[in-house]
């Protein structure tokens, strides 16, 4: 089958085979790549007009207890600045988003003991009872099933938990024995099945991935039928084993926004800050192929440049008011509009 066959496979809401995705991941050329991204962004504006969904994004902490190969966090990073916030910080970023327009807010950060399930749920509830019109998302790694519930009912709306690869002999060279791909994976159906609007996900261009993993990685997506996908480009980190390895590809990183886009019309895409920081307009160019959602930076600027998964992150010296007007006028020259409003998976 040729390329522009499966795109319009795509394009018709027919599933592609894993041949089929492999393929096109492999072989696309720029003037098919332009087919897919048309349809892509056709179907993104059926959905969602000209809006782009923001999410403030609270980095409060870079501890972790977890050793993941790619990630500055690791914990055997030596050299990484540790820092938490506190639950007072973590409100006055809040407070400064919601007068920014924001109405969801992303906790995000690395395996942190200190944020057991009792204070993690004083947080989610305190931001819940002040800006009860916002969502908050979670995105603290993996814990028990029983934690995620507690969450959920005092009042989390959202987790992302990328699942990193679909494979799991991939998986296990991302990441230190211990950790498994399929425990992650049924993480993600536990849950959507809590009631979770639920995220899952994966870098473009991370050490020994193949077409065939990305093709994996699709299919999966399309199993799980999440709301919401994160994918960017996998960015070395100097004080990682990964660090000399070559960052993920911008065209094929488009290539599979646009691909994710025609197989999950509805889901929620963002055009993350790692695609940001490999090309100077690639959260633009992730809109144009088919992105919904941006995460500009709430945390405190003293802090941004260390939670330092990657070499080079962008919008680490700006504060957030400045980040959003930015943000705002890259959005409107691209033709799209940001939107204050929760966005949630319809
Ligand atoms: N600790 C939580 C977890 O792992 O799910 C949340 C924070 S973690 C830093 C968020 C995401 O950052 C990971 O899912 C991973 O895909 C991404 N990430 C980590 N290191 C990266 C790198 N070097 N390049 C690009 N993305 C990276
Ligand atoms: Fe920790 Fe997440 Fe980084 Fe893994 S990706 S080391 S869990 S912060
Ligand atoms: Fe942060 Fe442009 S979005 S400075």
């Amino acid at each position: 089958m040729s390329n522009i066959e499966t795109i319009n496979k795509l394009k018709n809401e027919q599933s592609a085979s894993r041949r089929e995705l492999t393929a096109l991941l492999q072989t696309i050329t720029d003037d098919e790549r332009e087919l897919l991204r048309q349809a892509a962004q056709k179907t993104a504006q059926a959905v969602f007009g000209n809006k782009i969904f923001i999410r403030g994004l609270i980095e409060f902490t870079s501890y972790c207890k977890n050793d993941c190969r790619y990630c500055g966090l690791r914990r055997s990073n030596k050299n990484a600045v540790r820092y938490r916030l506190s639950e007072e910080q973590i409100m006055s970023c809040c407070k400064a988003g919601y007068s920014l327009g924001f109405r969801t807010f992303v906790l995000q950060g690395g395996e942190d003991a200190f944020f057991t399930d009792e204070v993690m749920c004083g947080i989610v509830s305190a931001i819940k009872r002040e800006y009860p019109d916002c969502a908050v998302t979670l995105s603290l790694g993996e814990r028990s099933e029983d934690s995620l519930r507690r969450l959920f009912e005092a009042g989390a709306d959202r987790y992302l938990l990328r699942h990193e690869t679909a494979d799991e002999a991939h998986y296990a060279r991302l990441h230190p024995p211990g950790m498994s791909g399929a425990h992650r994976k049924a993480l993600l159906y536990r849950l959507k099945e809590i009631g979770y609007q639920t995220g899952a996900g994966f870098m473009v261009g991370s050490p020994y991935q193949t077409f065939e993993n990305l093709a994996d990685d699709l299919l999966f997506i399309k199993e799980l039928s999440p709301q919401m996908c994160g994918i960017g480009p996998f960015v070395p980190h100097r004080d990682t084993e990964f660090g000399n390895m070559p960052a993920g590809d911008l065209k094929l990183t488009l290539t599979l926004l646009s691909v994710i886009r025609l197989m999950n019309p509805r889901i929620l895409l963002p055009a993350t800050t790692a695609l940001g920081t490999i090309h100077p307009n690639g959260r633009e160019l992730g809109v144009l192929h088919g992105a919904n959602v941006v995460m500009p930076n709430l945390s405190p600027a003293e802090h941004r440049k260390d939670y330092a998964l990657y070499d080079n992150k962008i919008c680490t010296g700006d504060e957030a008011a400045e980040c959003i007007r930015c943000l705002s006028r890259r959005m409107e020259k691209t033709g799209y509009k940001i939107v204050c409003e929760r966005g949630d998976y319809q």
